[in-house]
């Protein structure tokens, strides 16, 4: 069994009398390390794809497993729980909070799920000490090389920087699987890719840490172990490949 099965997953949003299809009929397999890209254009599905995996929304119908938690089955309570444990998410729009700094914002979200005693503990009990937490955040912020803007509040941060600090709360928490949405939608192409470059190095198979990236621009493509292009809520093409390194990413 993979890491991240979906089958024959349905979405459709009702609004009044209007139904739209986000997803029709994904069947999608991944495994645990593999480095995915998500590619199609605006309105295909990618986000509500996401959603599904990260047990944001739910699907109208089928199913969707992640590391053996049939994620679509879960109750509000055990969807939280579900997301606060297994998943990290970066944002298109890095979503930080503005009055607090950029160590404060990644404490807060390792405030939420505690540091992990033993990270490789099955399940292991979390710690809310708070020197456990200030020390987690400070190491993933200086992994994304923001060692000198620690306590820089959001608005003092270029968009980059903003990101990375996004990375890093995403991150700190060690999740299982990391779910990025348009990471570089917002960044220019040069810092972009050093985005690129910190994510991948985070991830992958040396860390057993499953990536799925979806993005509207072709040029990352080759980042991925696998691509998954989608059209109109279906799969129209999904294939493994040699992948090529951020830094040689030409976009
Ligand atoms: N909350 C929602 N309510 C109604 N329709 C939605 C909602 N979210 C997404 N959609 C529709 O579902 C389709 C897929 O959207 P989305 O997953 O956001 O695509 P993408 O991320 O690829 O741009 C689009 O037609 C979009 O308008
Ligand atoms: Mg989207």
């Amino acid at each position: 069994m993979s890491f991240i099965e979906l089958e024959n997953v349905y979405k459709t949003y009702t609004l009044g009398e209007t139904t739209t299809p986000a997803l029709s009929g994904i069947d999608l397999q991944i495994d645990r390390g593999e480095l995915v890209i998500v590619f199609g254009p605006s309105g295909a599905g990618k986000t509500t794809l996401l959603n599904m995996i990260g047990g944001l929304d739910i699907p109208t119908s089928g199913s969707v497993t992640v590391g053996e938690i049939q994620v679509s089955t879960l109750s509000a309570r055990w969807l939280t729980i579900y997301r606060k444990n297994k998943i990290g998410v970066v944002f298109q729009f890095f979503n930080l909070i503005s009055r607090l700094t950029a160590l404060e914002n990644v404490e807060y979200a390792l405030e939420l799920v505690g540091v992990r005693k033993n990270s490789d503990a099955e399940g292991a009990t979390a710690s809310f000490d708070s020197k456990g937490i200030r020390q987690k955040a400070v190491e993933y912020l200086n992994k994304v090389g923001l060692s000198e803007r620690i306590h820089h509040f959001p608005a003092q941060l270029s968009g980059g920087e903003q990101q990375r600090v996004s990375i890093a709360r995403a991150l700190a928490k060690e999740p299982e699987l990391l779910l990025a949405d348009e990471p570089t939608g917002n960044l220019d192409y040069k810092i972009g890719r050093s985005v690129l470059e910190i994510m991948e190095a985070m991830t992958g198979k040396a860390q057993n840490r499953t990536v799925v990236i979806v993005t509207h621009n072709e040029a990352i493509c080759p980042l991925g172990d696998r691509v998954v292009r989608l059209s109109d809520g279906q799969i129209v093409e999904n294939y493994t490949q040699e992948y090529v390194s951020a830094k040689e990413l030409y976009w």
